[in-house]
């Protein structure tokens, strides 16, 4: 099968696309073919191996995952011994977030993983929203939020962002989204109740205060956005911040048992997989897809992830040579 390769850590020019031995299904595995998966932040921080920490599981010295892609969405080719919820031909997605290798034809995955069936009449390429989904969840659940909480989702047109709105929508909060003008509407039609403008407006003149601010692309900090947070209110964000503060906050604020600010990991299994499946039928989550790239063009996909330029997702398609019309 044609994939990805990655042999070290480094640059998108380092990647070759070449043959590889197509995988076969152990026990309680599945092989999937895959119709659609994306480049995206976590594959740009696992290609160059930062924050470096992360190479103690990832591999010290090279990756141990050399085809990288933790979205997925295809359709199941082989089934392994004892495995009983899924069938050849079932059109599954989820994530791949421990072994990565959906920068390729095809996948082999435990079956205990977190996927889960892709409801009818979604696209495959609508269905590769769960890298941003997965932490955008994760942020919600651990926090707890739910209807009549009221949160300000800073940066709401990234992958994790433009979820994040959906999602908390879902939750019945009441939702004040910080973009950039060209992403206005976008922040709206995802559900927003409030959209800040920040290159118009200084949110954080704001005369509200919410019971929990999210930064979802790492420019805002906690000792800006503390003034906004009610006494009880708290904070979290999706990258570690300047001097990797939110890494020390975190840690302190748990030292003295507060929930102040968390840096919470992101967690996925297939019930969270499951509840994007439903919310997708029901219309509540919807991918934002900003360009298309097929496989011989990932280095040009890196390169434009690597910008930290791009609204929602961009998608990677393994089969196609090139990715046709952006939609
Ligand atoms: N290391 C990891 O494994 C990992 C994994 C996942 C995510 N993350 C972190 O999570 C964050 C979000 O990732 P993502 O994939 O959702 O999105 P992303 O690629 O970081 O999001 C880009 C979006 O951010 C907006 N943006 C840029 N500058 C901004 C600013 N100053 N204020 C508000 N918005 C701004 C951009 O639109 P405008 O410029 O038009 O505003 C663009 O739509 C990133 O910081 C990423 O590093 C890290």
């Amino acid at each position: 099968m044609r994939a990805a390769l990655s042999r070290r850590y480094g640059g998108p020019e380092q990647i070759e696309v070449t043959q590889i031995e197509t995988p076969r299904p152990g026990p309680g595995e599945v092989v999937i073919k895959l119709h659609a998966t994306t480049v995206s932040r976590t594959d740009c921080g696992m290609l160059r191996g930062y924050p470096w920490f992360m190479r103690l599981s990832a591999g010290l010295f090279a990756p141990r995952a050399k085809v990288l892609g933790v979205d997925f969405a295809g359709t199941v080719a082989a089934i392994g011994e004892g495995v009983g919820a899924y069938a050849p031909g079932d059109r599954v997605f989820g994530l791949s977030p421990e072994r990565f290798g959906a920068h390729a034809e095809y996948l082999c995955l435990p079956v205990t993983g977190p996927m889960a069936l892709l409801p009818e009449g979604i696209e495959f390429a609508d269905a590769v929203l769960c890298e941003g989904a997965w932490y955008a969840e994760t942020y919600l659940q651990d926090f707890g939020i739910g209807p009549g909480d009221r949160i300000l989702i800073y940066g709401a047109s990234g992958a994790i962002g433009t979820a994040a709105v959906q999602l908390a929508k879902a939750r019945g909060a009441e939702v004040t989204a910080v973009v950039g003008t060209r992403h206005v509407d976008l922040a709206r039609e995802l559900g927003a109740d409030r959209v800040i403008d920040y290159q118009k407006e200084a949110y954080l003149a704001l005369d509200e205060r919410f019971n929990f601010i999210l930064d979802a692309v790492g420019k805002a900090s906690y000792f800006q956005c503390r003034k906004l947070l009610l006494p009880d209110g708290r904070f979290a964000a999706t990258d570690l911040g300047a001097g990797w503060q939110n890494i020390w906050l975190s840690l302190w604020f748990g030292l003295i048992g507060s929930t102040r600010l968390r840096f919470p990991m992101p967690r996925a299994n297939p019930v969270m997989i499951a509840r994007f499946a439903s919310l997708m039928r029901a219309g509540q989550l919807k991918a934002v897809i900003d360009r298309c790239y097929g496989l011989n063009e990932i280095v040009a996909a890196y390169r434009y992830v690597e910008t930290a330029q791009k609204t929602g997702i961009v998608i990677l398609d393994p089969v196609a040579q090139t990715g046709g019309e952006t939609p």
